[in-house]
C-alpha cells in the first residue's frame, strides 16, 4: 500500500494499513518530519517526493509492480496522477484528499481502461460512528491503534489560531482543544 500525504489523515491510513495486515506500506510526503512520524505509525518505506520520483520509488519497493492500493490524502491533481501511475495492475486508487472545486485532472484514457482495477473516493473511511467507534475504541484499548500518537499537543480554545499556523508550518500533526 502507498499513502500520499502524511498528515493526520494519511497517517490514519497508514495505521489502518498495518492493522489490515499490509506488509509493505510506503509513505510519500515532501516534508521529512512528516515522513519520520509516518514511520512511527507503521510505514515500512518513506519517499520524499520533493527529492525523488514517487512513482519510481514505489515501483522499486514493490518488485516493479506498483502498490495494490494507493491512497491520495492530499487532494491535488498531481499527487492523484502519481497515485494512478504507482498502482499495480488492477489495483485500487482511493481519493481521500478533498480537491478544490476548480481543480480538474487529465489521465490517459487508455490507461484508465487498460489498468483495470478501481478508482474510488472515500468520505471519512465510509465510517458509521455508531457501528465503528466502539470497534476503534476496542482497538485502542487493546493497544493496537495508537490514537495518542496523533495528538501533538492539547490546547485551550484561545490557542486555536496559533495551532492552525503550527499545522501550516508542519510543526504538529494535530492540536486537540481541551475544554
Ligand atoms: N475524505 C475524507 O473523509 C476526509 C476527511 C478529512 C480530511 N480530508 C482531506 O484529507 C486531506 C489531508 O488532510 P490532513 O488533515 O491530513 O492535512 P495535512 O495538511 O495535515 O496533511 C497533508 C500532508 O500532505 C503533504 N503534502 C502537501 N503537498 C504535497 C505534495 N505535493 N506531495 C506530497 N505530499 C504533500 C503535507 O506535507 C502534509 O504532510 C485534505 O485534503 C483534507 O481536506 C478528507
Amino acid at each position: 500500500m502507498a499513502v500520499f500525504g502524511c498528515g493526520g489523515v494519511g497517517d490514519a491510513a497508514i495505521a489502518g494499513a498495518r492493522l489490515a495486515g499490509a506488509s509493505t506500506v510506503i509513505a510519500v510526503d515532501i516534508d521529512d518530519q512528516k515522513l519520520a512520524w509516518a514511520k512511527d505509525f507503521g510505514a515500512t518505506h518513506t519517499v520524499n517526493s520533493a527529492k525523488e520520483d514517487a512513482v519510481e520509488a514505489i515501483k522499486a519497493a514493490t518488485g516493479g509492480n506498483g502498490a495494490d492500493v494507493c491512497i491520495e490524502a492530499i487532494g491535488l491533481p498531481q499527487t492523484y496522477r502519481q497515485a494512478f501511475e504507482a498502482r499495480d495492475l488492477a489495483g485500487t486508487v482511493v481519493l481521500v484528499g478533498v480537491p478544490r472545486p476548480d481543480m480538474t485532472i487529465e489521465l490517459p484514457f487508455i490507461e484508465v481502461f487498460g489498468r483495470g482495477g478501481a478508482l474510488k473516493s472515500s468520505w471519512y473511511g465510509d465510517c458509521l460512528p455508531s457501528r465503528d467507534f466502539p470497534m476503534l475504541i476496542d482497538l485502542y484499548l487493546q493497544g493496537r491503534l495508537d490514537l495518542d500518537r496523533f495528538v501533538s499537543e492539547t490546547i485551550d480554545l484561545d490557542q486555536v489560531e496559533e495551532a492552525f499556523h503550527k499545522m501550516e508550518r508542519g510543526e504538529v500533526l494535530r492540536s486537540v482543544v481541551v475544554l
